[in-house]
């Protein structure tokens, strides 16, 4: 058996595999956000050991034997938290996340050092870790002053389960302080920010084993000794493997509270410029390539708070059937944009409202609002020379359908549904934790789902899709100057 834990922004997910990788179940721990001022998001660490528990308990009410034959485990994380901790490992403040964009002026002034862009391969963008520290030596010198280590959040996680201090490098490509094409931390980079690779965590590929499961978690979960844990990845790559999107020509959407549109690609393609983040993928001498909107399902549960109702509810209000852009324009900018804006301050509008936009007509203009969004992160690989034919769909917001149609409408390319299942990146973090604690091929483990369904554009509405993505396209530049 082998175990994936995802360590998300909304939970914690733990899903038991089986040595043919069929999946025997899964268990989910809850974790809130908190925003104490705009633009900020944090979490306390003590809160994903606390969700992590919760949801192994619950694999252990259900499944106590095949949780107990556990041989490897894999992590997979949202990306670029700063988790600080001190010499005794005791957490210094709570983990900044990767949505929150409190350091722009400190990302701006990093990414205007050339160093960041031609050694990492990306711009810095203030949801990346990096920055972060910048923002804590200048408002919490007393913090910075005691930091001893810097962890990504899947690797505090990993801290607690192995007592040992390893990230791999699709993670650590999220940084800002990894030298991307040659997998190794840049200490330039670490110096620029007044660090040292010693507060750094040693660095594996995320098919390898990062630390074995200290014996008094294995002995409380009922598992033997020597359990592997794998290196594993951020969150992106690690749905990756779940989804099979590990060689050159393999992509996914993923409606998460980000949005990514994700390619694999067999060599090293960094375009800085265009706002696409070029990360090392979880698998020895992989890269990927990947765009990334803030808010996607955030923008749906961000209306569905103001509406009062449940976001399936107004989804299914929409029916299945795929309408015309009404009009009304909604921009899902509601913590500013990555890619392709890279704009911490820009803010989120709905644009030509008139009596008869009824919540209906909201809802299909968010929606609308985040495939073209996604829209913008196609041009954007386009033009980093990725080309991508149909893509798969994948995360909470792949589950209405309504929405694929609209995202495969707006890209114009087929939306494929894996067949039942949850290849997400628990799934994929699983996977790792096989790969590691076997020995076996990654390229054999990470294959591709059947595909159950494809969702094809609606090529009677192309014609309107495009219109409203050129309204769409047009009025980022128009509300810049008055959004911020
Ligand atoms: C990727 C990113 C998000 C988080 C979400 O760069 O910031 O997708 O990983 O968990």
């Amino acid at each position: 058996m082998y175990l994936g834990l995802d360590l998300g922004t909304s939970g914690v997910k733990a899903l038991l595999i089986d040595r043919d990788q069929k999946i025997v179940g899964s268990a989910n721990g809850a974790l809130d956000v908190s925003r104490p001022h705009s633009g900020w998001s944090e979490q306390e660490p003590a809160h994903w050991i606390r969700a992590t528990e919760e949801a192994i308990s619950g694999l252990k009410a259900k499944y106590p034997k095949e949780l107990a034959a556990v041989k490897g485990i894999g992590l997979s994380g949202q990306m670029h938290g700063a988790t600080l901790i001190d010499a005794s490992d005791k957490v210094l403040r709570p983990c900044i996340l990767w949505n929150d964009t409190r350091s722009f002026e400190e990302a701006a002034a990093l990414d205007a050092d050339p160093r960041f862009r031609k050694i990492t391969g990306n711009i810095v963008f203030p949801g990346f870790t990096a920055p972060k520290l910048v923002w804590v030596a200048k408002h919490e010198p007393e913090i910075f002053a005691k930091v001893a280590k810097v962890l990504l959040p899947k690797d505090y996680l990993r801290l607690w389960l192995t007592g040992e201090y390893i990230s791999e490098m699709s993670d650590s490509a999220g940084t800002s302080w990894l030298d991307t094409g040659a997998r190794k931390w840049s200490s330039e980079l670490l110096e620029a920010t007044g660090l040292g690779e010693s507060q750094m965590p040693s660095l594996v590929e995320g098919t390898d084993a990062g630390g074995t499961l200290r014996a008094g978690l294995a002995s409380a979960w009922g598992m033997g000794s020597g359990v592997v844990v794998a290196g594993g990845a951020g969150d992106n790559a690690a749905s990756a493997c779940g989804m099979g999107t590990v060689s050159e020509g393999q992509a996914f959407v993923s409606l998460g509270t980000s949005g990514v549109l994700f390619a694999a690609n067999g060599s090293y393609l960094p375009k800085p410029e265009s706002a696409v983040h070029a990360f090392c993928h979880a698998l020895p001498a992989t890269w990927h390539q990947m765009g990334v909107i803030l808010s996607a399902t955030d923008a749906l549960n961000w209306h569905a708070g103001v509406t009062g109702k449940g976001a399936g509810e107004l989804t299914a209000e929409l029916g299945d059937t795929l309408k015309a852009p009404s009009g009304v324009i909604f921009l899902p900018y509601l913590s500013g944009e990555r890619t392709p804006h890279n704009d911490a301050k820009i803010r989120g509008a709905f644009i030509g409202l008139g009596h008869e936009s009824g919540r209906a007509v909201l809802t299909q203009a968010v929606l609308e609002g985040v495939s073209f969004a996604i829209r913008d992160n196609l041009e954007a690989l386009k033009s980093a020379g990725t080309r991508i034919g149909r893509v798969t769909a994948i995360g909470g917001g792949s589950r209405s359908r309504y929405w694929l149609a609209s995202i495969a409408t707006a890209l114009g390319v087929p939306v494929d549904i894996p067949a039942d299942g949850d290849f997400g990146a628990a799934f994929g973090a699983a996977r790792l934790g096989l790969i590691a604690a076997t020995g076996a091929d990654p390229l054999s483990v990470c294959t591709a789902p059947q595909t159950a369904e494809t969702i094809e554009p609606v090529s009677a509405l192309g014609g309107a899709y495009e219109e409203a993505y050129g309204r769409y396209r047009a009025l980022y530049p128009a509300i810049r100057p008055l959004a911020q």
